[in-house]
């Protein structure tokens, strides 16, 4: 026959496994028991409960840290695309120039009008499909534009635009 102790006890038990669980799971703290008779487990359940959070705040950094991770990988791939486009535009660029110093204006202004692709491409894969959250993904974005800017200066002055 049980004593009215072992009933509270045992009630205070099933209350404790019931209810923790689900709220530590949800990241919600389960109330405090003003549990006087019995401070130990009192004391137990309060350090659990600090397990529990524990628990709870460093799978988030697992989480994002995976999650940056991507972001970089993603970057580090698009930047490296970047790279051949602007390498393949800067042969492009010396040879526009040896055109011009030896006097072959036309031929200048096809190699300027094939460069002028090097920086909107690089925009549009650092832009592109697979956007990860809401993080801005191109960090290049004003030399793109920049560059874009001076390739459309030079063939103007090469081939002036009719007003
Ligand atoms: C702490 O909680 C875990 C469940 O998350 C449970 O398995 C364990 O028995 C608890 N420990 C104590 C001392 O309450
Ligand atoms: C962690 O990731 C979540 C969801 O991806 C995001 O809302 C939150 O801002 C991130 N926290 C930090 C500190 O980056
Ligand atoms: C200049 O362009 C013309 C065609 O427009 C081409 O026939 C010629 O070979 C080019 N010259 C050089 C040095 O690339």
């Amino acid at each position: 026959m049980r004593s009215s102790f072992q009933t509270l006890l045992l009630v205070l038990v099933l209350a404790a496994a019931a209810s923790s669980p689900i709220l530590s799971a949800a990241g919600v703290s389960p109330p405090v028991h003003h549990a006087s008779v019995l401070p130990g487990a009192a004391a137990t359940a309060a350090a659990n409960d600090t397990l529990q959070r524990g628990i709870v705040a460093t799978n988030q950094i697992a989480h994002n840290v995976t999650s940056t991770l991507h972001i970089i990988s993603d970057l580090v791939r698009d930047l490296n695309t970047c790279t051949v486009y602007y390498m393949t535009m800067a042969k492009t660029v010396a040879g526009a120039l040896d055109d011009l110093h030896a006097g072959r204006l036309v031929n200048a202004t096809d190699k300027l009008s094939d460069a002028l692709g090097a920086p909107g491409d690089c925009d549009i894969v650092l832009n592109g499909v697979g956007v990860i959250g809401k993080v801005a993904r191109d960090p290049i974005r004003q030399e793109n534009d920049e560059n874009e800017k001076l390739v459309h200066l030079a063939i103007d002055i090469l081939n002036p635009p009719r007003s």
